[in-house]
């Protein structure tokens, strides 16, 4: 297993990346500085993390210590959805890059097909009509001017994705989104397969630090019985598994320990009459997009905004 997937713009996605969503101001620079010292080449960033400032502090310090070098890494951030605007979109990635300082991201994406009001709170009544055409012509542009190096979307349904390839002149290259034993998103890959859009994995672990999603997917007894076998913990079997169905994997880290553990994933593999298992685990979207969902809001349920994959 290769530590890369390759990208339709020929471009090399590292398999893993570390994760930073819920990864507080304080804790999220160390984490990065220990993922590339334990040989991460991914940080997947968003805007609306509220911590990218601390982040490009600490890719600064890794690169003035000569530990890595930006042509290296693999960096990741995100369109908020309060700048879907045409012409916020290259104000919104201009205030990334001085926020991660660099001159480019690797990888621009949409975070949510949800765009809301300016300046507005995640309220359902600040959602507005998603207007692809408008807002993907301007990451177009960004991806014209090198400042990002591919673009994509992230929480987009089969359905969105296809809107999208439909009208697009630079296709995505990614669509990130929840992916884990517990929400298999097989259709969806499926689609990314058959369009050749990569899928990244978010929450690849379920994640269990999220109490108001209850995840499971680290305690599901088919995880367990497989990690036990093969001797792994079962976040490493959790990872593996999105390895091998072709998805590059987030997982998210605070702890130096955990954020080792999780890159130790590329000398074995799960055999396939274990692999077959998975299929057994019942499915579960852990995230609905609740704040999106309300009788006067563009997405009236989760149905709408997921076009049925829920
Ligand atoms: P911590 O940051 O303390 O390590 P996800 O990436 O699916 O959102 O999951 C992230 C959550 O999983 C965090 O709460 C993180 O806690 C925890 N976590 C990360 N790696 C592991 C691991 N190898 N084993 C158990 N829990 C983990």
């Amino acid at each position: 297993m290769a530590m890369f997937f390759e990208l339709n713009t020929g471009a090399k996605i590292p398999a893993v990346g570390l994760g930073t969503w819920q990864a507080n101001s304080g804790v999220v620079g160390d984490a990065v500085i220990a993922a590339v010292k334990a040989g991460y080449r991914h940080i997947d960033c968003a805007a609306a993390y509220n911590n990218q400032t601390e982040v490009g502090s600490a890719l600064r310090k890794l690169y003035e210590e000569g530990i890595v070098k930006r042509e290296d890494l693999f960096i990741t951030s995100k369109l908020w959805c309060a700048d879907h605007a045409p012409e916020d979109v290259p104000l919104a990635l201009e205030n990334t890059l001085n926020e991660l300082q660099t001159d480019y991201v690797d990888l621009y994406l949409i975070h949510w097909p949800v765009p809301i009001k300016k300046g507005a709170g995640l309220k359902p009544e600040n959602i507005l009509p998603l207007n692809l055409p408008g807002t993907w012509g301007a990451m177009e542009k960004l991806h014209d001017s090198g400042k990002a190096r591919a673009i994509g979307i992230s929480n987009f349904s089969s359905k969105k994705l296809e809107d999208l390839l439909a009208i697009a002149r630079v296709p995505p290259a990614v669509n990130q989104v929840e992916c884990h034993p517990g929400w298999q998103q097989s259709k969806l890959q499926a689609v990314c397969n058959a369009k050749g859009v990569h899928l990244t994995a978010y929450s690849p672990l379920g994640s269990p630090g999220t109490t108001w999603m209850k995840g499971n997917v680290l305690t599901n007894s088919v995880v367990s019985m497989i990690a036990e076998k093969l001797g792994k913990s079962p976040a490493q079997v959790a990872l593996r598994w999105g390895l091998q169905m072709g998805h590059s994997v987030l997982p998210k880290s605070t702890s130096e320990a955990r954020i080792k553990e999780n890159l130790d994933l590329f000398d074995w593999s799960i055999p396939d009459d274990l692999l077959a298992k998975f299929s057994e685990i019942e499915q579960v979207r852990l995230l609905r997009g609740n704040f999106a969902i309300h009788p006067e809001s563009v997405y009236k349920s989760a149905e709408e905004l997921w076009d049925g994959e829920i």
